[in-house]
Order: C-alpha cells, then sequence, then structure tokens
C-alpha cells in the first residue's frame, strides 16, 4: 500500500516536471519579474508623432488597478521617455514606436524584446514583480550611436 502511495507521488512529481519545463519553454525567463505574455501591433504616422494623443507626450499612463500603459518612442539614440516608472506588482503594456529608423526595444534579463519599425506600433504586455531596475537596450543596429542607445525601467514599490 505504501509502495503504491509514492508511486503515485513520485509520478505527479514528474508531471510537474514536465509541466514546468514546457511552461519555462513557452513563456521564457520564468520568475525573474518581468514576463513577456503578449506582442502584437498597430500602426502609427511617424511623421506626426507630435500630433499623436499619446506618443506626443510619451509615459506612463495608469489605466486600472495595477494596470499601466506605458507609450514609448524610439529615436536615435534615445528611449523616451526615460527612465520609464511603473509601480510593483502591476500588468504593464508597452507601445512602442520609432520616429526615425528601426530601433529594438528589449528589457535586459527578461524576455521582454521587440523590434521597433516606423509607423509600427509595437505591442508588448509584462507582468512587473517584485522592485528592481532593469536596462532597455536597442538591440538593431540604428546607426554610429546605436550602442550607447539604452533606457532604463525602474519598478518601484
Ligand atoms: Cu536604436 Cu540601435
Amino acid at each position: 500500500m505504501h509502495i503504491h502511495q509514492y508511486e503515485k507521488l513520485w509520478l505527479g512529481m514528474s508531471l510537474l516536471l514536465i509541466v514546468g519545463f514546457i511552461a519555462t519553454i513557452t513563456y521564457g525567463a520564468v520568475g525573474v519579474g518581468v514576463s513577456m505574455v503578449d506582442d502584437s501591433g498597430g500602426n502609427v504616422d511617424p511623421n506626426a508623432l507630435d500630433e499623436h494623443p499619446e506618443f506626443s507626450d510619451p509615459g506612463v499612463q495608469k489605466v486600472g488597478e495595477n494596470e499601466y500603459e506605458v507609450y514609448v518612442v524610439a529615436r536615435q539614440f534615445i528611449f523616451q521617455p526615460d527612465p520609464i516608472v511603473v509601480p510593483a506588482n502591476s500588468t504593464v503594456t508597452f507601445y512602442v514606436t520609432s520616429a526615425d529608423v528601426i530601433h529594438g526595444f528589449a528589457v535586459v534579463g527578461t524576455n521582454a524584446n521587440t523590434m521597433v519599425i516606423p509607423g509600427e506600433v509595437a505591442e508588448i504586455t509584462v507582468e512587473v514583480n517584485e522592485p528592481n531596475e532593469y536596462g532597455i537596450v536597442c538591440h538593431e543596429y540604428c546607426g554610429s550611436g546605436h550602442h550607447t542607445m539604452e533606457g532604463l525601467l525602474r519598478v518601484v514599490p
């Protein structure tokens, strides 16, 4: 009878391991504090960002309980706003577009990562947990200052 119980336990544990393994592959860096849960798009006129309701003044907007939207403009060779400050334990959706050439937007040490194409809005949603600071880097070559193009994501208590 006891052996039977242990077998059940082991079977359960190995199943849990398999499920955890698949989840890690599917969702990437589990447990690092920021994880990307969605990645989709939209369009915008890159020459009229000044007249855009959000991109004209990029920043963080509270849209619900523990829910934020962040409008980000990438341009040679900065991200606006910088730093991006959001509260811990919230769901944050980034809308990122470019004012000039193709850039990248990657939150270092997480799986939040997208290309930033002029005319297109990259939308990525992440869950942020613990207070922390993350570097943001451009990972697409965008000109002479590419290697200096970085920002900061601050997750505050
Ligand atoms: Cu912007 Cu590389």
